[in-house]
């Protein structure tokens, strides 16, 4: 190697958990953190990292085609979103005001508002509209400091205003310098034209959109919504095991707000993670440990739906060593917000989650609950350079001062692309 295309120095604290492999429990306490440090860059990856000295005596003969100086200041792995439903068309302020009379979230979807209302907005919508509203989305995320993002459909409920969202998110990663991993999520909801027909549109789902999905290319994960009055036990195992004999992986919004087992079905199925578990039983953590299922929790969800009751993150971190990972969640409904800053101030609030802990959910795990963790989720030599520099003391000063914006720079693929 006789040069390299990007020196970061000036890094006050480089801060990561270590290695590729999802952490869990009590390892997500344990980040390594390198006082005064250096990252070399080529070809988009990194290429060395440690202490300034020791990088700048690896680099004594090579040319440095840039460098950039972060000040001083706080260095992480890019963040990482692993659950969001970033492509729709419209918004759903107008609810808000039933919200607030107290009309609970799965009553204003049963009377047909809600997700429904948003197939309305995305149905109507160009492909250019969706991509211009996901584009400014995308960006609040870039400022975020997040690098990566996934992007589930689910507002289309036919197979082709399905496969519309999925295009718009691949145009998206095409295009954006931000990564968006898709997520086929046909089974959101039950759509209108099949109401009091669930088992027909389910039919629909596994003869039909999955095998078309999968055969477009357009999704590497497949989701369900398994509610009370949205799909079943039955419905969402139907649903996930037929994506998986497509090669699409399980997702699985799971126990959100009754406790009907999805945590349990996730493990019985090999889910790669199982998301919100506001709800889920210790059978059901029991059964996610067994089977390696990496617990999503979104705080920002209970949060904005004013709910008292939060993901036990602490039981499932210490009592069954789970590898929990943190997303937004961004979607027009239940969490209206690109913000995974929030969601780390949230994390700390009402999950009781270290900040160390938080760092290695929004980076490492969530990378793992993406099937990425060799790639991305860590500072490590060959990873992907997605760095994000922030304007902050500590790693506890990010859920700490919170509503505003910490971060300084963002990398992306080495590339400087906030600063
Ligand atoms: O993860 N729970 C189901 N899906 C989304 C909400 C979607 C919406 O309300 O538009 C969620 O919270
Ligand atoms: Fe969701």
């Amino acid at each position: 190697m006789d040069r390299i295309d990007l020196l970061v120095t000036g890094i006050g604290r480089l801060i990561t958990p270590p290695g590729d492999a999802p952490r869990c429990g009590h390892q997500m306490k344990e980040v390594h953190e390198i006082r005064d440090a250096g990252i070399a860059i080529h070809e988009g990856r990194i290429l060395f990292v440690g202490t300034a000295q020791e990088v700048m005596s690896l680099l004594a003969n090579v040319e440095i085609t840039a460098t950039i100086n972060v000040g001083g200041r706080m260095v992480t792995p890019g963040l990482v979103d692993p659950h969001t439903h970033l492509v729709h068309g419209g918004s759903r302020e107008h609810e808000l005001a039933l919200k607030r009379s107290g009309v609970a979230y799965l009553d204003i979807l049963a009377q047909g508002g809600g997700i429904h209302s948003t197939v309305q907005s995305t149905r109507a919508a160009s492909e250019q509209d969706l991509i211009t509203k996901a584009w400014r989305s995308l960006n609040e995320m870039l400022l975020n400091g997040v690098t990566t993002v996934e992007a589930k459909s689910g507002y289309g409920l036919t197979l082709l205003d399905e496969l519309k969202q999925l295009r718009v998110a691949k145009r998206l990663n095409d295009t954006h310098p931000l990564d968006i991993v898709s997520t086929f999520m046909g089974g959101h909801a039950v759509p209108l034209a099949y109401k009091g027909r669930a088992e027909a549109y389910v039919d629909l789902l596994v003869r039909e959109m999955i095998p078309e999905v999968a055969e477009a290319g357009l999704a590497e994960f497949c989701d369900v919504f398994c509610e009370l009055g949205v799909f079943t036990i039955e419905q969402s195992r139907r649903i996930l095991l037929k994506g998986l004999e497509y090669g699409l992986h399980p997702k699985i919004h799971a126990d959100e707000i009754e406790p009907l087992g999805g945590a349990e079905l996730a493990g019985e199925i090999g889910a790669i993670s199982a998301e919100h578990l506001l709800a889920a039983t210790d059978q059901g953590f029991a059964a996610m440990a067994e089977h390696g299922v990496i617990p999503v929790l979104l705080p920002g969800t209970s949060f904005n739906l004013g709910l008292a009751k939060h993901a036990r993150a602490r039981e499932m971190i210490d009592t069954y060593e789970l590898p929990v990972a943190l997303a937004t969640d961004y979607n027009p409904g239940s969490c209206p917000t690109e913000s995974i800053q929030i969601v780390m101030m949230l994390a700390s609030l009402n999950l009781k989650m270290t900040p160390e802990e938080i760092l290695t959910a929004c980076t490492l795990n969530a990378a793992n609950a993406l099937g990425r963790g060799g790639d991305i989720g860590s500072i490590e030599v060959g990873k992907r350079a997605d760095l994000t520099i922030f304007d902050a003391p500590n790693l506890a000063y990010l859920p700490y001062h919170f509503g505003i914006n910490h971060t300084y720079g963002v990398i992306k693929n080495g590339h400087v692309i906030v600063w």
